[in-house]
């Protein structure tokens, strides 16, 4: 496809370039990513930062990286402890890919992140964006980056109308954001173009305090709140996930399963689909909440995973026989399973839902009145 920058006067493309990068300069934020160049440092904090806030991502980010500082330290750690250091980032595929991209650095690459483009994307998790973001920020290579912000950015610049949802669309973008990328400090652009979506080219713009407002094409057509155009299509979808503390004299029952819908990669507590959803069941997750005993109660509290909207509730099964518990779970071979300490849930159990549930049940506690029922 021809690219629409290939029309924009070479002048005001460095005008701009110019801008962008002395308003970088000023207004970046101190994040510890940036502190060094350091490939494997900006490649956890790029997997981290998708669908992850900066704030929220940040303590994480540096606790994990004192645990594991090079790839050799995260080949070496357990799937399990990886999982406890991502805990609060959701989207355990991420550090799960990260562990695997990790051996691949240390085998194949000296434990170096690659230079290469075509090399990089061979990295587990590594597409596109990864590729670029690291190559261009640790080693200068000239590859745009192209993610949500910057997109904003760009279709706002250059008023693209286009349906953003178009491949297309998409194409143009990436032509467009290619052209404009600094050939002298494309890791300082690619990530100035990030930060000024994040801070002031946000959905609602604060264009007096942008520093390509003058030459913003959607700004002088009174566009720039109408772009890019938002075609949301609500693909929410409310489901009821019942968890399980299902106790026996070996303590409290955790599950591993690749095969279920959520927590794919770690243990939880076992729990079941409930409501009107088109997911099929599991066998052995009915048999355990149709095992005797099991106490049921009212509360229920708010989550939300990918696009599911989820109301989490838990129900009780008390002194159960272990020995019947472990026959049923042994009947599906990929399943892994373990009995812990209940004060370790929040540990062994690592998404912010156990400590949900953790609250629920403290909350149950205080409230002896409320409706349970023994099935
Ligand atoms: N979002 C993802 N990576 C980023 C970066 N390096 N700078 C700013 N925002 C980002």
């Amino acid at each position: 496809m021809e690219s629409t920058a290939d029309k924009i006067d070479p002048k005001l493309l460095l005008k701009l370039r110019e801008s962008l990068l002395s308003w970088f300069h000023k207004n970046k934020r101190d994040l510890p990513f940036r502190a060094n160049k350091n490939a494997y440092r900006i490649w956890v904090s790029e997997i981290m930062l998708q669908q992850t806030r900066v704030a929220a991502m940040l303590p994480i980010y540096e606790t994990f990286l004192k645990r594991f500082p090079e790839p050799k330290a995260l080949q070496e750690a357990s799937e399990d402890e990886v999982m406890k250091y991502w805990k609060g980032l959701g989207y355990y595929s991420r550090a799960r890919n990260l562990k695997k991209g990790a051996s691949l650095l240390v085998e194949k690459h000296s434990g170096l992140f690659p230079e290469n483009y075509e090399e990089a994307l061979a990295i587990p998790g590594v597409g596109n964006y990864t590729a670029s973001a690291v190559l261009s920020i640790a080693y200068g290579k000239h590859y745009a980056v192209l993610d949500g912000n910057v997109k904003r950015v760009l279709s706002r610049l250059f008023l693209i109308e286009s349906d953003p949802a178009l491949n297309s669309t998409n194409q143009l973008l990436g032509n467009l954001a290619q052209e404009f990328l600094s050939p002298i400090s494309p890791g300082d652009h690619n990530e100035a173009m990030m930060e000024l979506g994040a801070l002031v080219c946000v959905p609602i713009p604060n264009c007096s305090s942008c520093p390509l407002s003058i030459h913003c094409k959607a700004r002088a057509a009174g566009k720039e709140k109408e772009i890019p155009t938002s075609k949301i299509v609500d693909n929410w979808m409310d489901l009821d996930l019942n968890f399980l503390f299902l106790k026996s004299s070996k303590g409290l029952l955790l599950v591993k399963y690749p095969g279920r819908r959520f927590f794919k990669t770690i243990y939880s507590l076992p729990f079941r689909l409930e409501g009107k959803h088109p997911y099929e069941k599991d066998v052995w997750v009915e048999e355990l909440f149709e095992g005797p005993g099991l106490e049921r109660n009212s509360l229920k509290t708010k989550h939300s995973i990918t696009n599911h909207k989820i109301q989490l509730k838990f129900s009780d099964i008390n002194d159960t026989n272990a020995a019947k518990i472990e026959t049923i779970l042994k009947k599906k071979p990929d399943l892994e399973f373990k009995w812990i300490d209940e004060p370790e849930l929040r540990e062994e159990f690592p998404s912010s839902i156990s400590g949900k549930l953790i609250k629920l049940k403290s909350k149950m506690n205080q409230q002896p009145d409320l409706p349970v029922g023994k099935l």
